[in-house]
């Protein structure tokens, strides 16, 4: 039998979370504790999909509860002009002389894992739900997913991206608010820094107008909020800065720390940056943020993402939390430091006060 919300426990999806943060730990701790897990997938090979998809079914340990697996749908190849790539190379150049590595050279091709590949990993592991961000999937992709049984997910930021969701057949729409950390998932790049519609009326708003379930996601943190959005219309909640300090969360220890100090002090903003990947991502701000002037110098996504790879992995190397993506969303503050399913059951005992 295909997915549906109602056969979750706890209405709560941990959100996939791609380049470390969402692990088959995290997702197994989810999925034991009556939830969704996910995993966030987009950077991967098909063989680390399946990989990651047979370990966190392991670390179920019997319990049956539902996968998610997330994909970016990345944009046609592209050229980068010589000039413009030179530029942005040079404006990470200072940034990897202090790190001590290699000037970063933006890489002709293979900014990302090829789909196909990825798809074929989902089609021979079959999670409950295959979900994408950034866009409409390929109609075969949906049409396949349905073949297997598997239900799809597509993120909408705007009542207009939810209507093409819905038109293109999917099951469900991730709702996704200005609140939220990471990637924003836009089908279209905005020129400036989005600046709405919060979680919660986006939900509402979708409500009204579309008829397959909708999934909110942007700022929930405790029972109270995941109870406001299923009173605005929504089937589930799908919660990522909330899971960052899990210990079962791939987050690097600087980053933690990051997190940890700017929800205790509030002494950093939380906003949109098109820095690391040429997207519009949510994130604390900090050194990397400063010094790379986007409009200026960064490339489209991915090309931008791929450019600034090497400094990431080479500052989560030496616990440099200022030239890391260290994203979040707006409700940091309220971040609480538990282990998984404990915070999973907290959210569901919060949320059963205020039903
Ligand atoms: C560190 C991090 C990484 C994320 N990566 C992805 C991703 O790979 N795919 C995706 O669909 N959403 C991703 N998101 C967005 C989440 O799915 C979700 O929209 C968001 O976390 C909800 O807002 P919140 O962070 O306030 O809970 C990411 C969020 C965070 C915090």
């Amino acid at each position: 039998m295909p997915f549906t919300f109602d056969q979750l426990r706890i209405p709560i999806i941990q959100a996939p979370m791609a380049g470390g943060p969402s692990t088959p730990a995290l997702a197994a701790a989810a999925i034991r504790a009556g939830g969704m897990g996910s995993l966030g997938v987009a950077y991967l090979s098909g063989e680390r999909i399946v990989q990651d998809i047979r370990q966190t079914r392991a670390l179920c340990a019997g319990a049956a509860g539902p996968l998610n697996v997330n994909l970016f749908m990345f944009p046609p190849a592209f050229r980068v002009d010589d000039e413009r790539a030179a530029a942005a190379e040079a404006a990470l150049a200072p940034i990897a002389q202090r790190l001590g590595i290699a000037a970063p050279k933006l890489p002709g091709s293979a900014w990302h894992p090829p789909l196909a590949e990825q798809l074929d990993a989902i089609w021979s592991e079959q999670p409950e739900l295959l979900s994408f961000h950034f866009g409409l999937p390929p109609p075969e992709a949906i049409q396949r997913a349905h073949d297997l049984g598997i239900a799809v997910a597509v993120t909408a930021t705007s009542l207009h991206d939810a209507r093409t969701i819905e038109a293109a057949g999917a099951d469900c729409i991730v709702a996704q608010g200005i609140e939220a950390g990471g990637h924003r998932g836009e089908f279209e790049v905005s020129p400036a820094p989005p600046e709405g519609p919060s979680c919660i009326a986006l939900v509402e708003a979708m409500r009204k107008d579309v008829r397959i379930p909708i999934v909110a996601a942007g700022g929930l943190m405790d029972g109270a909020d995941i109870a406001g959005a299923l009173a605005a219309g929504a089937a589930a909640a799908q919660l990522g800065t909330a899971f960052l300090l899990c210990p079962e969360a791939g987050t690097t220890a600087s980053y933690r720390e990051l997190l940890r100090l700017t929800a205790r002090y509030q002494d950093r903003t939380v906003r949109f940056t098109r820095a690391f990947s040429g997207r519009w991502a949510q994130g604390v701000e900090n050194g990397f943020m400063h010094s790379i002037d986007p409009t200026a110098t960064a490339l489209p996504f991915p090309a931008q993402n791929a450019l600034s790879g090497a400094i990431r992995t080479a500052a989560a190397q030496q616990h440099d939390a200022e030239h890391q993506s260290c994203w979040s969303g707006r409700a940091l503050h309220r971040i609480r430091e538990l282990p998984a399913e404990q915070l999973m059951e907290t959210l569901a005992a919060e949320l059963a006060r205020h039903r």
